[in-house]
């Protein structure tokens, strides 16, 4: 059950606690949006990754290009001609400019000496704990360094001309955040894609999600709005996909829905019209009754009689009402023979008729034997009333070589008029001929309950007199399972 408020809707679970609802909208771009953060985060995440690792590989590059550049420059003619180490390496830092992304310094005597043309990303030169360190060194070395500009790779080459005593350096850095800021730059602009994208995909699911939703909510307020009273609402069919089917079924469920609520109303109708006659008619007599012995006896035989009417049709009642429940049969084995001789036998007294017992199979079937011998007692009870004295009535079990069990009572009376046929099966169905009969015309209906429980069914067959018979299929086969 749901209950629908105003600012909050909740759901009574099977436990019988009460849970809010949750959108299916919500719901689907909430998975469809972590799904696709989660992708994006993921590609964003390795991108970066990459693109490090190409920048430190292009900054370790750029570092031995320029190293072999300078050992190249070292061992030429040319440098053949210096006498002093500053001097080669002040040839050096003339001849060759940095790239925006690099920088060459010299140190001479543990100092920082020159300096390449140009502006450096950031002055390492003027770092004197890295230039002492630098100075240090006796043999090529290569290292990474933090600036203000991003991690340098820089590489220490010591110089010496001759005998020269001491060593002067040649220091080469290679900034590589500045190398890598291209890449780093279309990596940035790759995340603010992704982030619109989410959004507009966001966007997109809300107004997808509403209109393939939107069948199911008209679905889910006709649902509400439907009560006892008013079934007649269906729900508006658009197109022909999943969720039209849906509605297509809803509303077929509804037809099914209203027949049995109408019928289950004029059934109610019909039982208290049914009623009310003889309760009326014992108040009449009641109220008219004189002090006469003789007319007290007429009326306390009528109103007996009434009352045993009365109490006939509230049976008939529970039975109709019971044959919808899945208890009403009581299945056991069942002689053929055995029952209609009963049932004869049960009628003889009845009335003074020419009985017969007709085509007695010695069969047992599978079946509601108390059931079908109710059954055909109503209908010996009708054939009795559409007979006279001395007419003849036959009762009949048959088995047919498919298993389909035939149960039959026929007479020589007048038979059933052709515009009667399907129309006295109906509950409080009665022939036109007939004044008020005993019957409020259930008889048949019980017939028709009874045989419908057994999966089977009961026609009249045409012909002279009236001959109705009940067929059971399978009554056998069920027995062999
Ligand atoms: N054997 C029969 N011969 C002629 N008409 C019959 C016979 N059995 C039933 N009918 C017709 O079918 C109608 C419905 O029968 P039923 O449902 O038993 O109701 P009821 O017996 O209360 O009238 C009867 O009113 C009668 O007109
Ligand atoms: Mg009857």
């Amino acid at each position: 059950m749901t209950t629908t408020g105003r600012t909050s809707r909740t759901t009574t679970m099977g436990d019988g606690r009460l849970r809010p609802v949750v959108s299916a909208r919500v719901r689907i771009i909430g998975w469809m949006f972590g799904v696709l953060a989660l992708a994006l985060s993921a590609l964003v995440v390795l991108t970066w990754q990459v693109l490090a690792a190409r920048a430190d590989a292009a900054a370790d590059d750029e570092l031995t290009h320029e190293a072999n550049k300078f050992r190249a420059f070292a061992r030429s003619p040319e440098a053949a001609t210096f006498t002093r180490s500053e001097a080669l390496l002040d040839r050096w830092l003339q001849s060759n400019l940095p790239d925006d992304s690099e920088a060459f310094f010299t140190i001479v005597g543990g100092r920082e000496d020159h300096r390449s043309q140009g502006t450096p990303p950031a002055r390492l030169d003027t770092d004197a704990a890295f230039v002492r360190r630098a100075a240090d060194a006796t043999e090529p070395s290569y290292g990474w360094v933090d600036s203000p500009a991003g991690k340098v790779r820089y590489g220490v080459i010591p110089v010496r001309v001759g005998s020269q005593p001491d060593r002067a350096h040649l220091v080469v850095l290679e900034f590589r955040d500045v190398i890598a800021e291209p890449s780093m730059a279309a990596a940035r602009a790759l995340v603010l894609i992704g982030a619109i994208t989410l959004v507009l995909a966001a966007g997109a699911c809300w107004l997808v999600t509403g209109r393939v939703l939107a069948p199911i909510r008209q679905l889910r307020t006709t649902a509400e709005r439907i009560s006892e009273t008013d079934l007649r609402r269906r729900i508006e069919v658009v197109g022909n996909d999943d969720v039209a089917q849906l509605a297509g079924t809803f509303n077929t469920m509804l037809d099914r829905l209203e027949d049995a609520f109408t019928a289950q109303r004029e059934f109610v109708d019909n039982a208290g019209h049914e009623l009310r006659t003889p309760i009326t008619v014992i108040r009449g007599h009641l109220e008219l009754m004189s002090e006469d012995p003789h007319d007290r006896a007429d009326t306390k035989a009528l109103v007996l009689d009434e009352l045993a009417r009365m109490n006939r049709m509230v049976d008939d009642l529970l039975v109709l009402a019971k044959s919808e429940r899945p208890d009403f049969l009581e299945v056991g084995e069942v002689n053929l023979t055995e029952l209609v001789v009963e049932v004869v036998a049960k009628a003889r007294p009845l009335a003074d008729r020419s009985w017969r017992v007709a085509g007695t199979a010695d069969a047992t079937i599978v079946a509601d034997g108390q059931r079908l011998t109710q059954a055909l007692m109503q209908l010996v009870s009708n054939a009795v009333r559409h007979t006279r004295p001395g007419d003849r009535i036959e009762v009949g079990s048959r088995l047919d070589p498919d298993g389909t069990a035939r149960l039959w009572v026929a007479d020589t009376g007048p038979g059933v008029p052709t515009a009667d046929r399907e129309r006295i099966f109906e509950r409080f169905a009665r022939g036109n001929d007939q004044r008020r009969t005993d019957g409020a015309g259930l008889g048949l209906a019980i017939v028709r309950s009874i045989a419908q429980a057994h999966d089977g069914e009961v026609r009249l067959v045409p012909g002279p007199g009236a001959r109705f018979e009940l067929t059971l299929p399978a009554a056998k086969e069920a027995m062999s399972r």
